[in-house]
């Protein structure tokens, strides 16, 4: 059973489609796990106590001051459960949790609680669209809750459009992605390379891109969390527990990967490496007084993965990563042959929600044989933690 062994918090709101939650329970209860129910004084409204207590097997916590025990229940409760999923979340809950509020049981417990929250919201088309409800969805996304976004068409109140709870089928799959996060990875050595190069014109002027490295310093967090020997080239400046290269091009890139790479088992390519560098760098800053034009000659850097590939001994893995605005998997299939990497990890980069600067990504991991895994939009430290279960449980 998938989910044996897994504590799980529902929250459940006041909202119509509570009456899905009823399903959604039954369905992590037949997966094998232990659920206990959280409602709010408004969810009574929609289901009552005694259909989650009954499909739940557990008590039903409502109250947020009862005199059961000496420790306060949101603290034990959000200490002893693996994830909590609040289906369905209402504007008003999701308001409250964005701003630090905790007026009732479920909010108290949702503030105080440390592991994955997911949370799926349900209302009508205009109070999702307000700019109040997604500004505090931005806020949450932010702060690494996964939404599961609601879906479009009839909704309860006679409205056509988008509010209504996602399915239970896609809630489920949430809760298993956010469960089964944790990769085995003690005693690999792991570089990852991360963040957009640098390539100087003068002494103050370079040729970047927009790439924030966000995701492959994710990928390094999470390799180390999972006790991994991490060793991360970047072109960010920062400190971190593991060891950390700081470089600005590509060539210095390309030196400290192929260094590196000789004692690891795993390279992950997450840098936006720039395909040309001036082909000189002037000494002083160039002067505008000059002249009315300026033309640059570029070169080509070399493409690291391809360097790699010359060295790369079969017990090694290699994985890179692409942006696509088009064609996401023949294009990354493409590359993962020309580069003769072990699996690709592609980025859709035509929605603006995801990718480049934001905390949230959605990708496929594809391996050589064609075989694709897609990842649901989530933080970027759960997507982190999938990629390297990908690549290492296969
Ligand atoms: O060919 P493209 O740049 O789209 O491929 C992206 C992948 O190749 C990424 O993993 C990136 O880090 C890597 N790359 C590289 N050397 C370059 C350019 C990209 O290793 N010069």
């Amino acid at each position: 059973m998938v989910l044996s062994g897994k504590k799980i918090l529902v929250g459940i709101t006041g909202g119509i489609a509570a009456y899905k939650t009823c399903e959604l329970i039954r369905l992590l209860i037949k997966a094998g796990a232990e659920v206990k129910a959280v409602m709010t004084p408004s969810a009574k409204e929609f289901v009552t106590e005694t259909t989650i207590r009954t499909l739940t097997r557990n008590q039903v916590y409502i109250e947020q001051f009862p005199v059961r025990n000496w420790q306060p229940e949101h603290i034990s409760l959000a200490d002893s459960s693996d994830l909590f999923i609040i289906a369905p979340a209402s504007a008003n809950t999701i308001g409250k949790i964005a701003n630090g509020i905790c007026d009732n049981l479920l909010t108290s417990l949702v503030t105080a609680f440390k592991k994955p929250v997911i949370l799926a919201p349900a209302m009508n088309c205009n109070m999702w669209e307000s700019h109040f409800v997604q500004k505090n969805v931005a806020a949450l996304k932010k702060a690494g809750f996964c939404i599961v976004p609601p879906e479009s068409g009839e909704l309860a109140c006679g409205y056509e459009g988008t509010g209504r709870m996602a399915s239970v089928d896609k809630i489920f799959n949430f809760v298993e992605e956010a469960l089964h996060l944790e990769p085995n990875l003690k005693g690999k050595k792991i570089i990852i390379t991360a963040g957009g190069t640098k390539e100087p014109i003068d002494p103050v002027r370079f040729i970047g891109n927009r790439s924030s490295g966000k995701m492959g310093i994710a990928l390094a967090d999470a390799a180390f969390e999972s006790g991994a020997e991490v060793s991360l080239i970047t072109t960010v400046d920062i400190n971190k527990a593991y060891k950390v290269t700081k470089v600005d091009t590509a060539l210095e890139m390309l030196e400290a990967t192929k260094k590196g790479f000789v004692e690891s088992d795993i390279l992950i390519m997450v840098a936006a490496v720039a395909d040309y560098r001036p082909k000189t760098v002037a000494e002083q800053k160039i002067k505008k007084e000059n002249s009315d034009s300026l033309t640059l000659e570029l070169v080509k850097n070399p493409d690291i993965l391809m360097e790699i590939s010359k060295i790369k001994k079969p017990e090694q893995t290699v994985v890179g990563f692409c942006a696509e605005s088009e064609n996401l998997f023949d294009n990354a299939l493409k590359k993962l042959k020309e580069k003769n990497l072990d699996y690709i990890v592609a980025n859709d980069i035509s929605d603006p929600e995801i990718g480049f600067n934001s905390d949230y990504n959605a990708v496929t991991l594809i391996d050589k044989n064609k075989e694709a895994v897609d990842f649901v939009p989530m933080p970027k430290k759960n997507i982190a933690k999938l990629i390297l279960k990908g690549i290492v449980d296969d």
